[in-house]
């Protein structure tokens, strides 16, 4: 096959600056590799909100599954913050995330050689770490029920219900698995099994799993307040993480900054593997610097590379794409996210940042 049709979804904030940085890599890299991307823009979040009154129409639903795969900038502002909760950006996100049937987020943490002294940790803490998170992304406290706020004796009560069934424990353990297999064969479950019923359930299960279908790979459990330590005190102790919805989300924000910067954090949400995935990076709309072409797009186009290598199964494209991301660091191009005071590097926007990389594929 050598014809696509990806479905881009720009979103708010700095979604559609780092969307069309990316766009133009991608129509660089089609030329150079003889194949061809039809691309359709979408609906979600914010921009939904305000054009149609729902973060995540059927409409973008429908377009999104016949695509072959989804392009993702980030949603999300502080216009839509008060909002009920169904007319929120993030609502659209989790519509979107469950009705695709993606229960698994790969985020991958590669520290780049390039990037070593971003990081706010010391060099030799840092150099050579390369993890791989896989969060469970369609379940857990995000999902579970009853959720909401109300009245009892006169005093507000919030509650939402994190709850994980076997069946959902099961098949993110063998994406894991299957991940942790491809890599090194270290795999790390991270819960709070010495407090939580839903945790010790997911020990038992991944641990079920793994001793019964993926006999070589080896197996450790950590409780997500030492995890969250460890990450910073020892990272390369680490190389496949398994957790779920809520810690997955926090220790990959975590784990950005061994990378440098959240802009960097690119990441794949999957499913069976029947429908298309959706390819996003690990951060959100940036409000703070939205419009002011600060944003670093290398996260949005590092998981461009994602979607050709899982999706369009275009893993020689995709390699190309991280090594043109890498060259581009080679030449002392910098993002403020990422430029660190007398590092000799040139600072540059958005635009020039995505520019350089779709010249040099
Ligand atoms: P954020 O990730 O948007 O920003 C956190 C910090 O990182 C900010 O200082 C921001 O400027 C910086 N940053 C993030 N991405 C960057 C990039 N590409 N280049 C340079 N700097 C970057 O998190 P937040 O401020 O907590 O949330 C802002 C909004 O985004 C909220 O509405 C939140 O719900 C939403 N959000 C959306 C997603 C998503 O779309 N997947 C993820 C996280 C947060
Ligand atoms: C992310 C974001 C989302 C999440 C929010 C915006 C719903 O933080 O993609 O990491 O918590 O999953
Ligand atoms: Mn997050």
């Amino acid at each position: 096959k050598d014809s696509y049709d990806i479905t881009l979804l720009p979103g708010d904030g700095i979604g559609p600056e780092i969307m069309s940085a990316t766009t133009g890599v991608l129509l660089a890299l089609s030329k150079r590799c003889n194949f061809e991307l039809r691309t359709t823009e979408a609906l979600i979040g914010g921009a939904a909100i305000d054009a149609v009154g729902d973060p995540f129409p059927d409409e973008s639903l429908r377009q999104c599954l016949s695509s072959d795969s989804v392009l993702l900038s980030c949603i999300g502002g502080y216009k839509w913050d008060a909002n009920p909760r169904h007319l929120r950006p993030e609502s659209g996100l989790l519509k979107m995330r469950k009705s695709m049937g993606l229960f698994a987020n790969l985020r991958p943490a590669r520290v780049l050689s390039q990037l070593v002294d971003a990081s706010t940790l010391k060099r030799e803490i840092v150099e050579g770490v390369d993890i791989m998170v896989v969060r469970e992304l369609t379940g857990d406290v995000y999902f579970g029920t009853p959720k909401g706020i109300d009245v009892i004796d006169g005093k507000r009560v919030g509650y939402n219900n994190m709850i994980y069934g076997e069946g959902e424990i099961e098949r993110i353990a063998r994406v894991a698995g299957d991940v942790a297999s491809k890599r090194s064969g270290k795999l790390c479950s991270v819960d709070k099994a010495n407090v939580l019923d839903v945790s010790q359930l997911w020990r038992d299960v991944v641990t079920e799993i793994m001793s019964s279908e993926f006999k070589d790979v080896e197996l450790s459990h950590m409780y997500v307040d030492n995890a969250a330590m460890q990450l910073i005190r020892y990272p390369k102790q680490f190389d496949t993480i398994v957790t779920g919805n809520i810690f997955g989300d926090i220790l990959s924000d975590e784990a950005s900054m061994l990378v440098g910067s959240l802009g960097m954090l690119p990441s794949a949400s999957i499913g069976d593997g029947l429908g298309p995935g959706v390819f996003e990076p690990c951060h959100g709309s940036a409000p703070d610097i939205a419009g002011t072409d600060k944003a670093n797009p290398l996260a949005l186009i590092l998981s461009a590379a994602m979607m050709l290598r899982y999706d369009l199964d275009r893993d020689a494209e995709a390699t190309i794409l991280e090594r043109s991301v890498e060259a581009v660091l080679d030449m002392k191009l910098r993002t403020a996210d990422i430029k660190q005071e007398g590092d000799g590097c040139r600072l540059v926007g958005c635009i020039e940042m995505g520019k350089a990389v779709a010249d040099i594929v």
